[in-house]
């Protein structure tokens, strides 16, 4: 147990910019306002991933995923490919999550009673996931982050604190029990009833709106190329053409 206090101090001597306790924001976010830049002590990385950066010229691949929460296949693949292929590519793509699957509805008075593939614990999964999505712009590192615990419910809760600490989880857990978490659910049901051609397992993907067998087996053995590869715009540094600079480094005191 010594060891998170020992990084933590290596951390601090080889990086005592980045501890500057002015700087509250998550690093997704220190490029977003010259301000946040200044106090992180990022500004000269800011001005310079913000020029380099591909303005963009073309639409962004839309990448949906129909999925449940307990699925093992649709956990490899959200953790193992979705997330990781989003993060180096989030300029050229944009993803839809709609945890649903094979799950039933029927209506219930007002409401829906749901059903679930793999038992009460994935409704209760994908009813977060679902909320998360409407209630905070951190839902996929969220997610990302219950899909890859040993236990998706039970990590829910401390991947918000970590991801989102701002929202908080009586404000998450209103939405799962209550008629927003219950409509929004709907919603994923329509949108997982509407796909044409109708889905014949998860994880299923659509491209652009799309699904072919061609574009499925792709996705599923390498999104990443896939993405690059029908990116219309000039392709970023992160699909292999051009050079990547890191020029962030916290030098040695
Ligand atoms: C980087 O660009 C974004 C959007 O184009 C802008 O809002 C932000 O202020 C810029 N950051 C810096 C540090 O210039
Ligand atoms: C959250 O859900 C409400 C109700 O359906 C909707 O009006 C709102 O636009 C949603 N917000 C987001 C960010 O999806």
């Amino acid at each position: 147990m010594k060891l998170p206090a020992l990084l933590l101090l290596t951390v601090w001597l080889n990086c005592p910019a980045a501890l500057s306790s002015s700087c509250s924001r998550a690093p997704a976010d220190w490029c977003s306002s010259l301000d946040s830049a200044v106090r992180c002590g990022v500004l000269k990385h800011c001005l310079e991933s913000n020029l380099t950066r591909p303005h963009q010229t073309a639409d962004p691949v839309q990448v949906g995923l129909y999925y449940e929460s307990l699925c093992p296949g649709c956990r490899l693949f959200l953790t193992g490919a979705v997330f990781p292929t989003w993060l180096l590519l989030s300029d050229i793509m944009s993803v839809t999550l709609v945890p649903y699957g094979n799950a039933g509805e029927k209506p219930d008075g007002q409401k829906y009673i749901f059903e679930c593939q793999h038992g009460e614990q994935e409704c209760l999964g994908n009813m977060i996931e679902t909320c998360l999505i409407n209630k905070t712009n951190y839902a996929f590192p969220i997610i990302f982050c219950m899909e890859s615990s040993s236990d998706v419910i039970k990590s829910a809760k401390s991947c918000v604190e970590i991801y989102d600490p701002e929202l908080s989880w009586d404000n998450v857990m209103s939405c799962v029990n209550g008629n927003l978490g219950n409509q929004l659910m709907h919603l994923n049901a329509m949108k997982t009833k509407a796909l044409n051609p109708p889905h014949k397992y998860v994880p299923w993907v659509t491209i652009n709106g799309e699904h072919t067998e061609d574009l499925q087996d792709k996705a599923m053995s390498s999104l990443f190329e896939l993405v690059c590869n029908l990116y219309k715009g000039p392709k970023p540094p992160a699909c292999g053409e051009g050079q990547r600079h890191y020029k962030s480094y916290c030098h040695k005191g």
